[in-house]
């Protein structure tokens, strides 16, 4: 027998998310979640949703969150038909990659990232003609085009093991230049570095983190390496999103501040409510893209579909899989 809950799933979804969202506005919430929730049944699709997604597609849509590498690797064990990604377009186009035979659906094609935006498959095969015998590692913040052109990719959670996983004594490290400099700093491999910043991550600053500290005593800094290094060099400690998120799990700083995203703070916050987040706020304009209402809208009209040159694709999948075999 089908009890209110089956009928409207929202209800109890609610309490994992009351302290972001203000009673007032959950019935319009509430509203394309039940729908979702319904479509994900008839087309047979899940989510998987980044780290920096809000708390409603997070905490109340998501079948799966995490970072870029957790997404990857999930996304090549799915086994709905349809695999829909609350997150940028080059998550999206990982997914494919892992699991071709899935519709991988993206809610809005616009979803970019100013990583995927700074270098191109031309770029990578000038460098190549400039340094001959150096590996290319590329972030997986680009496009399937540029992994094509790469000999391995990395994330923020594994760049160290990738890059010493070579061998050699020098890497080129792109499209980062600050991922790349962080790195660099851990290890006795040299790193060639491009140009490209993330533009949510390159506005935190080191006179940021003192004032930081001045202000809220004690709070333990947490940062993503895509900040500046003098921001790393000020922070206790530095690790990808999901990195971030197990140090607040196993350390339970009593204040914390997160420098990265703000859906970020937000989503842990609510896991640990006896914990004071302290909160300065960049926000990522794709990431922010996603929101119930286009999710609900692609899983209705199985838009927008994510799809990979097949002159490309496995050149770009050798790059991806290598990386998956290192970590
Ligand atoms: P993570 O892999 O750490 O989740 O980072 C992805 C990203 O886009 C950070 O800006
Ligand atoms: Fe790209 Fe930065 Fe947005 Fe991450 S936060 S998707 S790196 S622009």
């Amino acid at each position: 027998m089908l009890s209110p809950s089956d009928l409207r799933p929202s209800e109890h979804l609610y309490t994992k998310v009351q302290r972001a969202i203000p009673a007032i506005e959950w019935p319009v919430f509430a509203e394309d979640i039940d729908a979702i929730i319904a479509l994900k049944r008839s087309r047979n699709a899940v989510i998987l949703a980044h780290n920096y997604q809000t708390p409603e597609i997070f905490h109340c849509v998501a079948d799966i969150v995490g970072d870029s590498l957790a997404l990857a690797r999930e996304a090549m064990k799915v086994d709905a038909d349809v695999i829909l990604l609350a997150g940028v377009h080059f998550m999206a186009e990982t997914a494919k990659l892992l699991n071709p035979s899935k519709t991988v659906l993206i809610p809005d094609l616009g979803a970019g990232c100013s990583l995927a935006d700074s270098i191109t498959p031309e770029d990578i095969r000038l460098l190549r003609q400039t340094y001959p015998s150096v590996p290319i590692v590329t972030y997986v913040n680009t496009s399937a085009a540029v992994k094509a052109e790469s000999d391995i990719c990395c994330t923020s959670g594994n760049a160290r093991a990738v890059v010493e996983s070579l061998g050699v004594e020098r890497v080129i490290m792109l499209p980062d230049e600050y991922l790349a400099r962080n790195i660099a700093a851990e290890t006795r491999v040299r790193v060639i570095t491009w140009t490209g910043h993330c533009e949510v991550h390159e506005r935190f600053s080191a006179a940021e983190v003192r004032q930081l500290r001045e202000n809220h005593p004690g709070v333990v800094v947490l940062a993503h390496p895509e900040c500046p290094p003098d921001v790393l060099a000020e922070a206790d400690f530095a690790g990808s999103t999901a990195a971030m998120s197990c140090y607040v799990a196993d350390r339970r700083p009593p204040r914390v501040v997160l420098l990265t995203e703000c859906s970020m703070s937000d989503n842990v916050a609510l896991q640990y409510p006896d914990l004071e987040f302290i909160r300065p706020c960049n926000l990522c304009p794709h990431m922010k893209k996603i929101t119930l209402g286009n999710i609900r809208q692609a899983l209705q009209t199985m838009q927008h579909e994510v799809t990979i040159d097949d002159s490309i694709a496995a050149r770009a999948r050798l790059a991806v899989e290598r990386m998956l075999a290192v970590t």
